[in-house]
């Protein structure tokens, strides 16, 4: 592993730098093509000799993660989707399903996606402007502390995977999300926005649209500003700090890799490697590299590791088990040694808070740092997916024993979900305080502490030599670190999170209608916050992005959150036709609803999924005669879509004709510009979403409903999670007439713990068993059960269901719900679904069959369309 790449004699000082050039320029893409060719070609006569060097494990800036800092538009971390926990899934999910690596199980690529995506420690290094501009540097390196944990465990600790994640496996935008989410490092630059950013709330909202669109446009292309390192250069003057400044070009004269980037240290430094959750952000590499090391549990001779007088005392033991240093005893470590080295101080502080500068946007994690970066060893992110990637390591090989083809993925989404938990209710996040001070073995965890810390010692540079006398500094910091877990995070518990949560999950194909006119600060944040609600998802909901111009497709129809939100950029919202024309974009979205009933009438879909057009206005409309006429035909011809507006003003006295239902379809949210009131804002079109029940349909009809069409008997799959409840809604036009045969039928074919309830109402577009009698009144729910033993199965008939109702448009839509009810003591689920259509290994699979379905369409209803031109010419009269 001789692979010094930062010699210098292969600069030829011809090329300019990147940044010289631009970047962006074709010429630099060249030159780091030339430079990344030179590395591969080192590496590749160094590979017989170690096998398990990983790129991500040596002291340059792995040459696949290089386009990250060159590309401009990489660097600006507004172009990457936002660090969420959503967003890591689906990205996984992408990998999972890719033919790359369609052949690896949850052991290897745990550790292949953080051999190929996780390099700790990488710094921002203001090159030194006494000397000439080399060709061949770009300014980063892993010279960070976290560097050299990683480095350990990549190259030592982790099991040996003699495979790679071949690099087409993600384009370069999810492969810098995931680099940023899983590597740990500070960038402690001075911003310029430091003296607000100790009051993160206030924040927000002292700052204009103004200036945050210019800073969303000038985001991170601080790091490389041409003009301003050049005018440094050239000047060579000693320039005085000025919180204006977006750059910090103080002269450095001592220049060294081994101190901080900067003289000066931004008071609250943005903390990398971080992704978001409901319950508190966690970095998100610890939580890979406890369940990369618990998958294959080994143990390594400390002597292999390192060398020196420390780890030759007598109470160190002489190994380390590999899920401690990929986690706690990691950063434990790390904070001893640097701790102890600066000051010799015994007592190790450990947890430094921070926050997201956005909520339904998170990008850049700042750490509350006032007095520069010490005791940052271990960051509450850090110590927070310490904690996951250990209680999820030391339960996996149990969980792949019960479920061997589990995915990374779904062990990540049954952990970071409201219910249910990795088989178990009680390792989910809600649940981490406990967890954290139940399932570390204190003992284990100081020697194992020790041990690594010793390791450690000799594999990462520091201020000064320890000679010995460890033990108290690991006892204290494993005592602090108790400590903190216990009494300092304010996460959202448990049962706080059940109580906050719906116990029904959304399948929904969204069709969003944007108008350009939003500033993109504003609408972002909203439809972010509504997308991470409906669960866009490959098991969940799926998001179109439409113009309101003429309705025409901006983003295609997509399941995964990491590909709109990779799309839908500032520039994509700022090409977008501007202007609203409701009559073109009803006309062409009436015409692309009933091409899509044509496509279901072609592969026989039966149901499953709900669909939602939505507006989101922010400019004033003028409703006329002909998108009224437009709106009718697409409430009668596309039956199940439901059709709502939300607007920044009230404007319904403009939009009630063109709705099904002018008391909840037209919505105002007055969101403020700077994106920080969405929750309550958005809350209204969230819940009027989820009224919105799942289609079941007559796949025959298509978007022509021939009244000949019948559906014979079909059906479709679905899943419901233990204790969570699915609901349908079937449209009059499938059971119009009286007919004896129509008929619905719910069949349970897996087993799996508890009943399944399932209820039926025409009032109740949600039915429950607790809904059967309101008070004193009888409501028309109907509940039937299917128990774990006889019966399979529950009828439902459908006759004569519109008898009564002259028309089809007065007749209501059929609900019925299937609901998963656990017997209250449930504490252990089971893996009853291995396939891959199932979100989680514990899904409850049931059968959908229709029996006789027709097809009635109200089209032609001529009385429907004289109201409504008898509407518009009062309305117009007013
Ligand atoms: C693969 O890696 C090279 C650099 O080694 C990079 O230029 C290229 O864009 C990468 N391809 C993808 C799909 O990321
Ligand atoms: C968050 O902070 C970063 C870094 O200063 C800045 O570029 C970005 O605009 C901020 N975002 C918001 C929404 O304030
Ligand atoms: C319905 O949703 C499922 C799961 O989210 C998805 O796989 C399927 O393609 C969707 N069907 C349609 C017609 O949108
Ligand atoms: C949407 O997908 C279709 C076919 O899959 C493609 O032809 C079209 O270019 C895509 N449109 C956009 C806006 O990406
Ligand atoms: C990368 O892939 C995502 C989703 O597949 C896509 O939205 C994005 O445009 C792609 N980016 C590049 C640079 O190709
Ligand atoms: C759509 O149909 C419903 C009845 O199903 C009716 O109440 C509503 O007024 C119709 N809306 C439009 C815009 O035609």
């Amino acid at each position: 592993m001789h692979l010094d790449h930062r010699s210098p004699h292969h600069n030829n000082g011809a090329i300019p730098a990147p940044w010289e050039l631009g970047l962006g320029t074709r010429h630099s893409y060249l030159v780091i093509e030339i430079v990344s060719m030179f590395w591969l070609a080192i590496i590749l006569l160094a590979a017989p000799s170690c096998v398990r060097a990983q790129a991500t494990a040596q002291t340059n800036v792995a040459p696949e993660l290089r386009e990250c800092y060159t590309d401009p538009r990489l660097l600006d971390r507004n172009n990457l989707p936002p660090a969420t926990m959503p967003v890591l899934i689906s990205i996984i999910q992408s990998i999972e399903d890719h033919p790359n690596a369609r052949d690896f199980n949850l052991r290897q690529l745990s550790v292949l996606i953080l051999q190929a995506f996780r390099q700790d420690g990488i710094e921002y290094h203001q090159p030194d402007s006494s000397i000439a501009t080399t060709s061949n540097v770009m300014p980063f390196a892993p010279t960070f502390h976290s560097f050299y944990r990683n480095k350990l465990l990549l190259s030592r600790i982790l099991p040996a995977n003699l495979q790679n994640l071949a690099n087409s496996t993600v384009n370069s935008t999810l492969k810098c999300a995931l680099h940023r989410m899983f590597s740990t490092t500070v960038d402690a630059r001075v911003r310029g926005d430091e003296n607000k950013c100790n009051q993160l709330s206030q924040y927000r909202a002292l700052r204009t649209a103004r200036g945050l669109r210019e800073h969303l446009l000038k985001d991170d292309f601080e790091m490389l500003d041409v003009a301003t390192l050049n005018s440094a250069k050239k000047t060579g003057q000693m320039r005085q700090y000025n919180p204006n400044d977006e750059v910090d070009v103080s002269n450095l004269n001592n220049f060294d890799l081994s101190e901080r980037q900067t003289l000066l240290l931004s008071q609250c430094p943005i903390l990398d490697g971080v992704v978001s959750t409901r319950w508190g952000a966690v970095s998100a590499g610890n939580v890979i590299a406890g369940i990369a090391a618990g998958a294959q549990p080994q143990t390594i001779p400390i002597s292999e590791l390192a060398r020196g007088s420390i780890i030759n005392q007598p109470n160190i033991q002489s190994f380390v088990t590999a899920l401690y240093p990929a986690t706690l005893s990691g950063d434990l470590a790390e904070a001893v040694l640097i701790q102890n080295s600066q000051s010799g101080s015994q007592s190790i502080s450990v947890g430094t808070a921070g926050s997201w500068n956005s909520t339904q946007a998170p990008r850049y994690f700042m750490i509350h740092a006032p007095n520069g970066l010490n005791n940052i060893e271990m960051t509450d992110p850090e110590m927070r997916g310490d904690i996951d990637g250990f209680v999820l390591g030391s339960s996996i090989t149990t969980l792949l024993q019960s479920a061997s083809q589990i995915r990374l993925s779904q062990v990540l989404d049954m952990y970071y979900t409201a219910r249910n938990g990795v088989l178990d209710p009680t390792r989910r996040a809600c649940n981490r305080q406990t967890l954290s001070q139940e399932v570390i073995p204190t003992a284990n965890l100081v020697a194992e502490t020790l041990a690594f810390t010793a390791v450690l010692d000799t594999n990462m540079p520091l201020r000064g030599t320890i000679i010995g006398g460890l033990e108290q500094p690991v006892n204290s910091a494993v005592t602090n670190f108790q400590s903190y877990a216990r009494n300092n995070f304010n996460d959202l518990n448990c049962e706080f999170t059940e109580s906050n949560t719906v116990d029904f999950r959304l399948r929904t194909n969204l069709y969003l209608v944007v108008d350009v006119s939003w500033p993109y600060q504003t609408i972002y944040p909203a439809i972010s916050y509504l997308l991470d609600k409906i669960e866009v998802g490959k098991y969940g909901s799926s998001v179109t992005l439409l113009t309101a111009f003429d309705g025409s497709i901006v983003i295609n129809k997509t399941f995964s959150l990491a590909d709109f939100h990779s799309e839908y950029t500032l520039s994509r919202h700022q090409s977008m036709l501007g202007g609203i024309n409701l009559e073109t974009a009803l006309t062409n979205i009436r015409l692309l609803m009933s091409s899509e009933l044509d496509n279901e009438r072609i592969v026989n879909y039966v149901g499953g999924n709900s669909t939602v057009l939505l507006f989101l206005l922010n400019t004033a409309v003028q409703s006329n005669v002909a998108a009224m006429e437009q709106a009718r035909i697409l409430n009668e011809t596309v039956p199940d879509l439901r059709v709502l507006y939300a607007s920044s003003t009230n404007q319904f006295d403009a939009l009630w004709q063109l709705v099904r239902d002018m008391h909840n379809d037209v919505l105002t949210i007055a969101l403020s510009s700077d994106g920080t009131n969405v929750e309550r804002n958005m809350n209204s079109v969230v819940s009027r979403v989820e009224l919105i029940g799942r289609r079941i349909i007559n796949p025959t009809c298509g978007s022509d409903f021939p009244s000949s069409a019948k559906s014979g008997q079909v059906h479709f799959l679905d899943h419901v999670e233990p204790g969570y409840i699915n609901y349908y809604s079937i449209s009059p036009n499938y059971f119009y007439n009286y007919n004896d045969n129509s008929k619905v039928r719910i069949t349970r074919s897996t087993a799996g713990v508890g009943n399944l309830v399932v209820c039926q109402s025409r009032s109740w577009s949600q039915p429950r068993q607790t809904n059967i009698s309101v008070g004193a009144e009888q409501s028309d729910v109907v509940c039937q059960t299917i128990a774990t033993s006889g019966t399979r199965d529950v009828e439902i008939n459908l006759r004569g269901a519109c008898g009564g109702h002259m028309t089809i448009n007065s007749c209501p839509f059929f609900h019925i719900s299937v609901q998963s009810v656990l017997p209250t003591t449930t504490t252990a689920l089971t893996a009853v679904c291995t396939d891959r259509a199932c979100r989680f290994p514990y899904d409850i699979r049931y059968q959908v069959q229709i029996d006789d379905f027709g097809c009635f369409s109200g089209c032609g209803s001529t009385t429907v369309s004289l109201t409504l031109l008898l509407f518009a010419f009062f309305y117009n009269l007013l």
